[in-house]
C-alpha cells in the first residue's frame, strides 16, 4: 500500500475554540501505528462519536481528529499472524475514534488485538447496525443474566428505548423472550418500539420520580438503563427483590443520587457496563450471541444509512437526542 495514498475522512479541526467538521483527504502515513490497516466498509454513529466530533475533550484530547468508535471492513495490510489480507473484521471500542483515528474514514489502522473476525451469521453491515450500541446492549443482557440468582421473569425495563443502545436492548431482550417495557420521551415512536418487540411503552416521566421517597412500589425484574440521572435513581427505587440494573449511559445526566435502601432492603444490584474495555474472550462470546440466538428478526427496522458527506448532520441530531435507532455509515 502506497503510504502517500489519499483517502476520504471526516476530519474535525479546532479553529479559535470552534470545532469544524469536513470530509477531506487524509494519507495512510497520517494514520496511527498498528499492525492492521483496515479498508473500512461500514461504520456507525454512537453518542460518544458526537461528543468527539463536537470537541468534548473528555473523549478526544487532540484535534485534528477523525472520530468513529466502530469500524467494519477488510484487512488491507497486516503483519499480524492472527489475520490475513482480505479477512472481514470489525473493531469496536478500545481507543478507536477517541484518541486514535477512527472509523469515519476509508482507512483506519489499529493493533490486531482490537480486531474481531466477523462472526458467521453477520454481514459487515449488520455488524455495524449493532456497533458499540448493540455490543453494549448485548453485554448488558449478558451481565444481567450472569448476576441473576434465578430466571428473570416479569417486566424488564429499557430506558432511552428509542436510542441506539435502547432500541437494540429492546430487540435483543424481546428475542430472548423477556417481557420488555420501553421507556421513551418520544411518544411518536410507540409503533417503532412495538415492532422491536416491546410489550408496553411508558413515558419517561413515569420513571422520573420527584417525590424524594427512598423506595417506590416494586415493578422491574431487570433494567437496562441508558440515560442515568434521576431516571436511574427512580428505577433503582422500583426494582424488585434481588434484581439488577445494568447502568450503561448518561444521556439524561451522569449524576446519581440514591440512598442505600434499595441495596440493603431489596438486595438490588447495580451493574456497571463498560463496553470499550471488554476483554477479548468475553467480546467473542457476546459477538457470537449477537450473530446467532440474540439476532433480532427486525434488525432491518432499526437503522438508517448515511454517507460520510451526510454524517455531520446526523451528529447534530444525535446530540439533540433526535436519532431513532441506529445510523449506519456506508464508507
Ligand atoms: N457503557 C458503555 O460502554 C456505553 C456504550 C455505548 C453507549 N453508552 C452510552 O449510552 C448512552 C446512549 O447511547 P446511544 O448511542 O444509544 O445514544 P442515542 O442513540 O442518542 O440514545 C440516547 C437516548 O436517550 C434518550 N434521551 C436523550 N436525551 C435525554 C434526556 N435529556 N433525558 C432522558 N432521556 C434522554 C433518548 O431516548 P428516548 O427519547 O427514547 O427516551 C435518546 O434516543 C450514552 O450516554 C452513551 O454514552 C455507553
Amino acid at each position: 500500500m502506497c503510504m502517500n495514498k489519499n483517502f476520504k475522512s471526516l476530519l474535525v479541526t479546532e479553529e479559535h475554540g470552534k470545532f469544524i467538521r469536513n470530509v477531506t483527504d487524509w494519507k495512510i502515513d497520517g494514520l496511527p501505528p498498528g499492525d492492521i490497516l483496515i479498508k473500512v466498509k461500514y461504520s456507525s454513529l454512537n453518542y460518544k462519536d458526537a461528543l468527539s466530533a463536537s470537541g468534548n475533550k473528555g473523549v478526544t484530547r487532540k484535534y485534528p481528529h477523525t472520530p468513529g468508535i466502530d469500524a467494519a471492513g477488510i484487512v488491507a495490510e497486516t503483519s499480524s499472524n492472527k489475520f490475513k489480507e482480505g479477512d472481514e473484521i470489525l473493531v469496536t471500542g478500545y481507543d478507536l475514534g477517541m484518541n486514535t483515528s477512527g472509523g469515519f474514514a476509508e482507512y483506519t489502522r489499529v493493533p490486531s488485538d482490537w480486531a474481531v473476525k466477523l462472526p458467521a451469521g453477520l454481514s459487515l453491515k449488520e455488524s455495524m447496525v449493532y456497533g458499540t450500541a448493540g455490543f453494549t446492549a448485548g453485554l448488558s443482557l449478558y451481565k444481567l443474566e450472569q448476576c441473576s440468582e434465578e430466571k428473570i421473569t416479569g417486566e424488564v425495563l429499557v430506558t432511552g428505548a428509542s436510542g441506539g443502545v435502547g432500541s437494540l436492548a429492546v430487540a435483543i431482550l424481546a428475542k430472548e423472550g423477556y417481557k420488555v417495557i420501553a421507556s421513551t420521551g418520544k411518544q411518536d415512536k410507540i409503533n417503532f418500539l412495538k415492532k422491536l418487540g416491546a410489550k408496553e411503552i411508558i413515558n419517561r416521566e413515569e420513571v422520573d420520580d420527584k417525590s424524594g421517597k427512598p423506595l417506590l412500589n416494586r415493578r422491574w425484574k431487570a433494567t437496562v438503563d441508558t440515560v442515568g440521572g434521576n431516571i436511574l435513581a427512580t428505577v433503582i427505587k422500583q426494582m424488585d427483590y434481588r434484581s439488577s440494573v445494568a447502568a450503561c449511559g448518561n444521556t439524561y445526566s451522569p449524576e446519581l443520587n440514591t440512598t442505600v435502601f434499595p441495596f440493603i432492603l431489596r438486595g438490588v444490584n447495580l451493574l456497571g457496563i463498560n463496553s470499550a474495555e471488554t476483554p477479548m474472550d468475553l467480546r467473542m462470546i457476546i459477538w457470537h450471541k449477537l450473530a446467532n440466538e440474540w439476532k433480532p428478526d427486525c434488525l432491518e427496522e432499526i437503522y438508517t444509512e448515511c454517507s460520510l458527506d451526510e454524517l455531520s448532520d446526523k451528529i447534530d441530531l444525535i446530540l439533540q437526542g433526535q436519532i431513532t435507532g441506529r445510523v449506519v455509515v456506508k464508507i
